[in-house]
């Protein structure tokens, strides 16, 4: 069966829409316009509680699996696996309103039309959310669809200790979304995921919609240096094994190579933390975390493999402790041809210039590309600026968004 002609001319309601992304931005709202909803701290719990009322008043079977990850299921005339569109809800530290959060809550908007319409779809549509994508508290990213598509192991995930000292079953529980649901349940007909592009590519093209062909390959280290902590004024310089100095020579070495291998490759030092952090102490302790990718798995291997061994090299001359913690090792994904070519198709229908692209950020859809056909929308970011509470994306772009992901649910709903 297709999607018959009344309903390719069934349109989002932006208004509500933006409605909707307004009220979840006023929990954790940081001056300045964007959110803070760390993954499973309070103000991702008031989150998720918002959302998880919206997915019941429009009438959602509402579950929740044991990494809680969230899955409101319309039921559709046949069982079977359902129609997905997913993301997330959590936030960067500094996050904007947009990211992951428009995902969801244009999957909800579609369902509003569909309840509105009265459509009965063949197959179950579903909107999901997925347990700590940002990875910012708890590393990895993507920590929830990775779980539940069998990428990541669910008890060695439990275990994890993130940035605050706190382990993760605990704080899940803490919030209420340790949920009953196996983890094995959750398999997909297929996965679509509208998203900020939060690179600058197509506000610079002036296009309005990415047909996403794949995520670049991520590399999370984590390098956790001990040394002496000592006297700054009277540790003669030969004699100091200064933590802080190793995490800087990371942090710098990083970069470099990062610039020599050029093409796609690219790289930061986010986090750096030295102990006790005074001024007139040499730094006993020193974390510091690297984040490379690259669509290139091999380049993205041997970057990161030399920065290992130029940590381990710098820290033994020191006279320093090194612990290397590989936190997100996730090979570069490529979405389906066929669903990619329905993006595309469906977006030139509604008249809008599409651009192929790939994804520099991390998505959960990633995680879905090895069990379903697997696909993303991307609208453009002003000025590319994202993790920032400037992150903006027109209205007339969500709208965009939104409407090539209604169509493209609906085409896929009636999929034999
Ligand atoms: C996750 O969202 C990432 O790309 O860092
Ligand atoms: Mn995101
Ligand atoms: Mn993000």
């Amino acid at each position: 069966m297709t999607v018959s002609g009344d309903r390719r001319n069934l349109r989002i309601n932006l208004d509500r829409l933006e409605g909707r992304l307004r009220e979840l931005a006023r929990i954790g709202a940081l001056d300045g316009g964007g959110a803070c909803r760390l993954a499973l701290t309070d103000e991702d719990r008031r989150g998720r509680d918002l959302v998880v009322g919206w997915m019941r008043e429009l009438g959602l079977i509402v579950s929740v699996d044991r990494i809680g990850n969230v899955v409101g299921v319309r039921p559709g005339a046949e069982d079977g696996p359902p129609v997905v569109a997913g993301s997330h809800i959590d936030t960067v530290a500094t996050g904007g309103i947009y990211d992951g959060c428009l995902g969801v809550l244009a999957g909800l908007e579609a369902i509003s039309v569909l309840n509105e319409a009265g459509i009965h779809t063949r197959r179950p549509v579903a909107v999901a959310f997925f347990t700590n994508e940002e990875g910012s508290r708890f590393a990895p990213d993507m920590m929830g669809s990775a779980v539940s598509q069998g990428i990541l192991d669910l008890d060695e995930v439990l275990a994890i200790q993130g940035i605050d000292g706190t382990i993760l079953a605990d704080d899940l529980a803490a919030i209420g979304y340790a949920g009953d649901g196996a983890i094995e349940d959750f398999r997909a007909h297929c996965y679509f995921e509208l998203h900020i592009e939060q690179g600058p590519v197509l506000d610079t093209a002036g296009e309005t919609i990415g047909a996403v062909t794949g995520v670049q390959g991520i590399y999370w280290t984590e390098f956790k240096i001990t040394g002496v902590a000592n006297h700054a004024g009277t540790t003669p310089m030969q004699s100091r094994h200064d933590a802080g100095y190793v995490a800087a020579r990371i942090a710098v070495e990083a970069r470099s190579i990062a610039h020599s291998a050029g093409a796609n490759q690219v790289t930061n030092a986010g986090f750096l933390r030295v102990g006790p952090g005074l001024v007139n102490v040499v730094a006993g302790e020193a974390t510091v975390t690297t984040d490379f990718r690259n669509t290139d798995v091999e380049a993205l291997k041997r970057a990161t493999d030399d920065l290992v061994e130029f940590a381990k090299r710098v820290a033994a001359e020191e006279g320093c402790e090194i612990a290397v913690h590989p936190h997100a090792r996730f090979d570069p994904v490529t979405f389906d041809p066929g669903s990619v070519a329905l993006v595309e198709k469906t977006a030139r229908a509604q008249g809008h210039a599409v651009r192929r692209m790939h994804s520099g950020a991390g998505h959960d859809a990633q995680m879905f590309a090895a069990n379903c056909p697997t696909a993303m929308i991307f609208v453009p970011s002003r000025d590319g600026i994202s993790h920032n509470v400037t992150e903006y994306t027109a209205p007339e772009d969500i709208r965009a968004g939104a409407d090539v992901l209604l169509q493209v649910l609906l085409e896929k709903a009636e999929e034999v």
